[in-house]
Parts: structure tokens; sequence; C-alpha cells
């Protein structure tokens, strides 16, 4: 295929494709679990075929039926376009409203082979986060976005193109909804049941609502740089016990914030050189690790089981070296301690094989290698490929998951107890390890392993989650991960709207701030000002920073303007990622330290989809699942063109205002303090906002002696 222009064209029939075997060059999504009846078989078939006009299914049929045999899974590999997938320009996109053809951008991107995990099966992150389910849906939305005008709406469920409905020039140009379904039925059997039929599909945060910038998204997104570190105790490995927060400033504003913080706040240095800090992963987001590390100052050892993965990381010069061997591995780890030189060392192989060696080293010389701890597999689908157990190699574990998924499940849970016990042993000498939001802590306590915290309340484990710990409260004051991409493509576009970015963070600040808030800010200019130097893009032209509503705003009006005054040369869509103050409600991860009772509800997340709708969003997507793991949580998100007109510049404003101020108010409501006082200068500076305050009760006795019989 030669160009854009046919991709557009509609899903190609006459005459078909030819038929293509998997292209083994490429990392492939291990092969699904299929847990249906011979019924079902024929309903997924037949589900795949309507698509297809019936002069098809002869020639489709049996071809489908092998998909689903083969991989658990009707792909539709046949029709996977032969033209580079990637952001192209936005004036390349036939399209008859930018709107749309920046919704085609960004679907191009998050498909886009330096940028998705597992591009031929449409997986941007997470081992299962879909953009759509097979490749028919991809021809069939292009080709309504290169037809739609102002005046329609296309409606995406679960990545099935529903179609154009008629609605007006002021309404989302897409709504997005992946894997809604009735709650009692939101298991993860139901998951690989509905996923074969081709009915539901997991869209993770990002990947279903094509906001996925790579791994920069992560860099950023976790770990505020100058968070506000909420812990209970001074300790945080023995944390949630005082129950006054204290706050700890902490001066970076990347991914490596964990890092350091972790470094200063439990090894009391400020210095992370020479220190050695041991995780997993190098995928989608975790794939950020590695770089994060050195851009800390440390010494970053990354396993990582998929030789396909970690080359990739290495070959885009995210991870230094990389070995196979565990001997290696602890002499390179002697060697860069005694350098203490930032570093990042990749092992070709399984966490748990590493960590059992760090306890050995431990054990028989008395050396603690590693001084900070964490893992970021993809433990919010344990079963399906997002772990990989020790006690196999990795394509051995492929074929017992294809085969005998009982048994791999036992054999995930089992690795997570070795994994857990190796941890306990060299936390106990001092290391420190934290959960990186992947479910790591709450799928080893559905293992058996030991990371409870005897007495705790539901969702406290021994060991601190990143967000429950640290980002709670950045949330409540309104800070979260926005970003933007630059849609003509341009690097200089990047370049103009850090600068533009820094300008208006000067400018708040001069406006003055509190303290507090004023830390966020500075970060973010440190931040924007390191972010050229780190060149973190991969795929779009893209930036992500944390900002509260005053700075979203502020920066959507400035890159609105210089898009008008022709100094940035096309629309740019600004986004966040839905793991934000208002976008996702997840009791483990997002509201994890909503203390009401309502970390269990869903109504903001929703509301925040539903209230972007109608406030400017170009597109609004709501998903089940996302971060960790289906049923788990119900995220929201958003994407808003800005081209430079006025109305662009309203809806911005009006969208972000309440994009933001939705999650402060429930943060507030549920009695988070920090939120209450942003919510109240939110409504000092805009008259119509009015929000519900709590009542305190100051005096707790009154509690119990009223419940007294
Ligand atoms: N902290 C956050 O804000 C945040 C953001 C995005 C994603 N996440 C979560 O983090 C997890 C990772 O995300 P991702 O996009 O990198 O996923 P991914 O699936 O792309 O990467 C995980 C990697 O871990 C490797 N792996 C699995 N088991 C292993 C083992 N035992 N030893 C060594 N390597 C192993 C896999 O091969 C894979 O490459 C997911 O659960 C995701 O939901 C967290």
């Amino acid at each position: 295929m030669a160009s854009l222009k046919e991709l557009c064209d509609g899903l190609p029939v006459d005459p078909l494709p030819s038929p293509r075997d998997r292209d083994e060059s490429v990392p492939h999504a291990p092969v699904r679990t299929v847990n249906l009846t011979d019924d079902e078989r024929r309903l997924a078939l037949q589900n795949a075929l309507r698509y297809f006009p019936s002069t098809c299914h002869h020639t489709l049929a049996s071809e489908f039926a092998g998909e689903l045999r083969q991989y658990g899974h009707i792909y539709m590999y046949r029709f996977r376009p032969d033209i580079e997938l990637r952001a192209y320009p936005i004036d390349e996109y036939p399209a008859k409203t930018k709107q749309a053809a920046a919704i085609m951008l960004m679907i191009m991107n998050n498909l886009d082979s330096r940028v998705a995990q597992f591009p031929h099966e449409l997986v941007t992150y997470g081992g299962n986060g879909q953009v759509f389910s097979n490749w028919a849906q991809f021809w069939i939305a292009m080709h309504y976005l290169s037809e739609m005008t102002e005046e329609q709406t296309l409606v995406m469920c679960s990545g099935h193109p529903q179609g154009l409905f008629p609605s007006s020039p002021s309404a989302p140009r897409a709504v997005i909804t992946n894997g809604m379904v009735i709650p009692n039925y939101s298991s993860r059997d139901m998951y690989d049941k509905l996923f074969a039929l081709g009915v539901t599909m997991y869209g993770q945060m990002t990947a279903g609502s094509y906001c996925y910038i790579g791994p920069q998204g992560l860099f950023m997104e976790p770990h505020p740089s100058s968070a506000i570190l909420v812990i209970r105790k001074p300790s945080l490995c023995t944390l949630l016990i005082c129950y006054k927060p204290i706050t700890l400033r902490i001066e970076d504003r990347t991914s490596r914030i964990v890092v350091l913080n972790a470094g200063r706040r439990q090894l009391g240095v400020s210095n992370l050189s020479g220190k050695v800090f041991v995780t997993a992963g190098l995928g989608g987001m975790s794939g950020a690790q590695a770089k994060a590390a050195v851009i800390a100052g440390c010494v970053g050892v990354v396993a990582e089981v998929d030789g396909a993965a970690l080359k990739k990381r290495h070959a885009q010069g995210w991870l230094m070296e990389y070995t196979s061997d565990v001997d290696i591995c602890m002499d390179l780890i002697r060697k860069a301690r005694q350098m203490k030189k930032p570093h990042s060392l990749g092992y070709h192989g399984n966490v748990v094989d590493l960590w059992e060696r760090l306890v050995q080293e431990y054990e028989s010389t008395g050396e603690l290698l590693v001084e900070l701890g964490s893992d970021q597999t993809s433990l919010h689908n344990p079963f399906n490929g997002g772990y990989y157990p020790v006690q196999v190699k990795f394509e051995e574990a492929n074929e017992i998951m294809k085969h005998d998924p009982e048994r791999f499940k036992a054999l995930v849970q089992e690795s997570l107890c070795r994994q857990v016990a190796a941890i306990n042993k060299l936390t106990a000498r001092g290391m420190f390890f934290w959960d990186y939001g992947n479910a790591f802590l709450l799928e080893a306590s559905r293992a058996g392993a030991d990371v409870c915290k005897e007495g705790a309340p539901l969702g406290v484990f021994r060991y601190p989650s990143y967000v429950q710990d640290i980002m709670g409260d950045i949330f409540s004051m309104g800070f979260g991960p926005f970003r933007w991409i630059c849609t003509s493509g341009l690097a200089a576009d990047l370049v103009t709207t850090d600068e533009i970015a820094k300008k208006v963070f000067e400018e708040i600040i001069a406006e003055g701030l509190p303290a507090e808030v004023k830390a966020q800010y500075e970060d973010n200019m440190k931040w924007i000002e390191e972010a050229q130097q780190h060149q973190l893009v991969v795929g779009s032209q893209a930036r992500i920073l944390y900002s509260d509503q005053r700075g979203r705003v502020a920066l959507a009006e400035a890159f609105n303007k210089a898009i008008n005054e022709g100094r940035l040369l096309g629309c740019v869509v600004i986004s966040r990622d839905h793991h934000d103050v208002s976008g996702t409600d997840s009791p483990y991860r997002e509201t994890s330290n909503i203390y009401d009772g309502s970390s269990f509800c869903a109504d903001m997340a929703v509301q925040n989809a539903i209230g972007d709708s109608f406030r400017g969003a170009t597109w609004v997507a709501l998903h089940n699942g996302g971060g960790v793991g289906w049923g788990e949580v119900i995220n929201g998100g958003f994407g808003l063109v800005l081209d430079g007109s006025q109305e662009a510049s309203d809806r911005a404003r009006m969208m972000l205002s309440w994009d933001v101020s939705n999650g402060v108010a429930r943060r507030s409501w549920s009695g988070n303090l920090h939120a209450k006082h942003a919510i109240c200068k939110a409504m000092e500076q805009n008259p119509l906002l009015k929000v519900t305050i709590p009542s305190h009760v100051e005096d707790v006795t009154l509690l119990e002696n009223a419940l007294k019989p």
C-alpha cells in the first residue's frame, strides 16, 4: 500500500489482501486463554466474519478459526496494513476535519512499532492494552474518521466502530468505551471469554483511548518530581502508624523521584551515586525505569525475561548494557558500585533469579548489593503473560500458559511467593522496597506471599505503594500528568512548546503561590529545561509534565495563541494519562488514599468522562481496567485539539477546569485537607463553582459514645 489515502479507503475486501503468517521478526502477544465452548467458538467466528461481505466468508472462515485456535484471539493478521504505522503529520491524513485527523494521528502513534509493545496484535502497552481488538476495526475506524464531518460523532465500543452518529460541532468527535461490562460479570474469566468472542477488550488507560506517548508517559507520570511525600511514620519501611501526615519536599520531577525519594528518606542520602536500584520490566512503560535510574544518579539493574523487549530498549538507548549471565551481572553490579557513576544494566532473565542471587551474595559475603527495589512486571494481568514464573524458561512458560492455564497460574503464584521471600530477606537487611503501581503487592497477597501487615485495613501492605504513600496528595492538590502532542510532527514545534511552558510557569510563579504549590512549579521548570537533553521522544512529538488546573489552562491557552500567531506550525493535542486527579477510581492506586469508604466507588471517573464530553473534549474515553487490572479500576480520559481558534481556547478552559476540580472536590469530600484547600481556592476564583464542603467531626469520642448500645 502506498498512501494514507488508501489506508482510509475502508476495509479492503475486493480484492482481499493476501493471507499472511505472523511476522516472527517482531515481538508478539502471548497466546490468550480461550475458555470458550464449541458454541461460543462458532459465535467468535461469526462475530469476526460480520465485518466482511458474505462473499469473503469462505476464504476467511478457516483462517480466522485457525487464529482463534493458535493464538486465542482473532486478530485478522491478513488485514495488517503494509504502510508503516506512525504519527504522520496531521495535514497528511485525508480528513474533512482537523479534529478527526488528530484522532487518526494518535491512533497511528499507538500502533507505531517503536512505540507499541505488540504492534501486530494491536497492543500498545501493559501486555494487553489494546487499541483495537482486530485489524478490521482499525480500517473501519480510520475510514469513518476520514469521512467524518463536524456534525458527526464516532462511537467506539471496545474496539468496535459502531458508526458515525449525527451530533453537533461542539460535541466530541469520538466517544470511546472499553471493557464496560455489567459489574457482576467483570471477572478475569469473563474477560478471557469476552475478549475471545471479540466483544470486549482491555484498553488499559491510554492504549484504547489513543493517548499513549511512549515511555516518556511513565517517566513523568507516576512520580511527580516535587512530590509531597505523605507518610505516616518517619520510616517508610514501617509506615502508616502515626495519624498526622508529614510532608517531605523533594526536588526532581520525573520518575527518578521515587528512586531519589526513597534514597533520601530511607537511606538518608541525597546523592545516590553508587547505590543500586533493582527492578523488573523493560516493556512499554516499565522501559523507562533504566533511564530514570540513570537520571536519578544511581545504578539501575532491570531484569527482563523477554529478549526482544530488552533489546528494543537497548537499541533505543534507554538501557546502557545487558547480560544474560547472573554471575556476570553480580560482577557488573560490583563494578558499577565502585565506579559510582550513573548506570543502567539489564539482566536478561527472570527477576526472581536476580533477587535470590542477591540474597545468596548477601548470605555468603555479608555484602548487600542493593539499596532500593521495586517491580514493574505487568501484574495487572498476572496469568496471561504479564508475569513470567521463574521455574520455567520464557518459551516454555508461553507453552504452559497456552496449554495448561491452571498450572501456569500455580507457577506464577509460587514464583511471586519466592520473589517476596527474597525481597523480605533483603529489606530485613536494609533495602527499601516499594510497589510501583502494577498490582505487585495485591497479586502477591492473593498468591499467599508474605506481604500483609498484621491488623492493617484492606489494601495496606508491609511495603508502601507509590500512589498511596507518595502521590496521593499531589492528586488532592490538583496536580496530575498533563501532556501535549505537536501534530505537525516537527521537533521544532516541541521545542517551541517547551519554551512556552517555561515562560508560562515563570509567570505563574511570579504572581505568587503557596510554598507547596510553588515547589511543584519550580520542579516543572527544571523538568522542562532538561527535557530536550534527555531525548524522551519515542513516536509522536510529545511532552508530559505534572500540572494543576491553573497551569493546565494557562498552557493550553498559550499553545493555542502560538498556533494562532503561526509560532507553532500545527495543531496541538492536549491530553493526560487517565492516572490523574479525577480520571481514575482505583482502590489500590489512584484512590487508595480515600478514607471515607468510597475508594471502591467509581462515580468520579464516570462523571469525569461525561463532564469532559459536553465541556469541549474532542474525544472522551471510559475504561474498565487499566494499571491494576480488569475489574479493579474504572478510568476516564480525553483528548482536545487546539487549533488556534477562540473556540478551542474556550473549550480548553471550560473542560480542563472541570477535569481537575471534579477530582479535587471528591477528594475534599472524602476528608482530604489539601483537596479542601485547593477546591476552596478554585471557588474563590470562579463564583460559578459551588462545591459541597464536608464538616469534620472534631471530637471523635462522640462517635464512640453515640454508637454505644
Ligand atoms: N506506575 C504507573 O503509573 C504505571 C504506569 C503504567 C503502567 N503501570 C503498570 O506497570 C506494569 C508494567 O507496564 P508496562 O507497560 O511496562 O508493561 P509491559 O507488559 O510492557 O512490560 C512488563 C515487562 O515485564 C517483563 N516481565 C514479566 N515477568 C517478568 C519476570 N518475572 N522477570 C523479568 N521480567 C518480567 C515482561 O516481559 C514485560 O516486558 C503494568 O502492570 C502497568 O499497568 C504502572
